[in-house]
């Protein structure tokens, strides 16, 4: 985080964005010693008077539930209806992924993440917990008004993207119901783009493709939970955790802007977590805020930085995060100049 405020201070500075912060201490420390996890007054504040929320990942080994981290990310997602996680996940250096390609293979799509619904609403309960006869029900929602606004998203993005091709995961072959409406609306909604060309596949076959042939995707739309699990897979192809960034978006809201990754509590304190991530999530807030060459600039740093070598352990470097960190604000501000 503080590497992505470095670049965006850079940003601000070179003029080509105005850009004023304020910082909360909202996280794992301000939970222990508060029990405060998002208050509603700060929750109004974020809401109210701010374009744009850049988080830092959350979780911590002392709060071993997340229940802080599922306050403050799934509360902002749902308090705000960011239903948009958009993510994109692009191979910005061909030695990155761990998949032998060949030269002309390139790996570039992304996903559009239903952020409301699913199972992430919290709702079902548990009976005679601690018990032998323990019971637990998580159930999943679809709606119709929740599947089409992402569907429609994710097809308006590929016709002024000039993408070609939006696939559909799901599993309706097993779970008729919610995928079954998910499959339906997905081809209702394809009729409006006849430009764009729309498939359909099974989730688990999905998984196998995007490794088998990656190049073949260019814009996916999923399920809350499901495109959970895609994105991690589709961050491993193209570097890992440490250089995918994701942004939650409801038009004309505050968004929220995070890396895809957790908090990565084995490399606390080292210097050592890729910042890239992070900044590549404050490329997608300035992209969303009216900043598209800061963005622009954003991007090219990170793709310099990766061709240079200027990399943190996860990518094969020996940098730390501050070193990668100060090279990016650099190169950015160099780039704006
Ligand atoms: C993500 C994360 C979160 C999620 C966790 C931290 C609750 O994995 O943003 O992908 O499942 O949405
Ligand atoms: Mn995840």
């Amino acid at each position: 985080m503080r590497e992505a405020r470095r670049v965006l201070e850079a940003v601000s500075a070179s003029g080509s964005a105005s850009i004023q912060f304020e910082e909360f201490p909202h996280g794992a420390d301000h939970f222990l010693t508060t029990g405060e996890t998002l208050g509603d007054a700060t929750y109004a504040r974020l809401r109210d008077e701010f374009d744009a929320i850049l988080l830092g990942a959350l979780g911590d080994s002392r709060i071993p539930d997340d229940r802080h981290a599922r306050d403050i990310l799934l509360g902002l997602r749902t308090r705000l209806d960011l239903y948009v996680n958009f993510r994109p996940l692009r191979l910005r250096a061909p030695d990155l992924s761990p998949l032998a390609l060949s030269e002309t293979d390139a790996i570039d799509f992304v996903i559009f993440r239903e952020n409301t619904e699913g199972f992430y609403t919290g709702s079902g309960g548990t009976l005679r917990q601690g018990t032998p006869d323990e019971v637990a029900v998580s159930e999943s929602f679809a709606t119709r008004f929740g599947v089409e606004r992402i569907v429609r998203r994710a097809f308006e993005f590929a016709m002024s993207n000039g993408r070609t091709l939006v696939t559909l995961a799901d599993k309706s072959n097993a779970v008729p119901h919610v995928f079954g409406l998910w499959r339906r609306v997905f081809f209702e909604i394809a009729e409006e783009f006849p430009e764009v060309e729309a498939e359909a596949r099974y989730v688990d076959a999905l998984a196998m493709d995007l490794v088998r042939m990656p190049s073949h995707f260019q814009v996916i739309v999923a399920e809350n939970l499901l495109a959970d699990i895609l994105s991690d897979l589709g961050a491993e192809l193209v570097g890992g955790l440490g250089v995918a960034p994701s942004a939650n978006l409801h038009p004309g809201r505050t968004g929220l802007y995070e890396p895809v990754h957790g908090s990565a509590p084995d490399l606390a304190g080292q210097g050592v977590a890729n910042p890239m991530a992070t900044v590549l999530s404050a490329g997608l807030l300035l992209r969303h805020n009216g900043a598209p060459e800061a963005a622009a600039a954003v991007e090219a740093g990170v793709d310099e930085a990766l061709a240079a070598g200027i990399r943190t352990p996860d990518l094969g470097g020996t940098l730390s995060t501050r070193e990668v960190g100060a090279w990016l604000a650099d190169a950015i501000a160099s780039n704006l100049s």
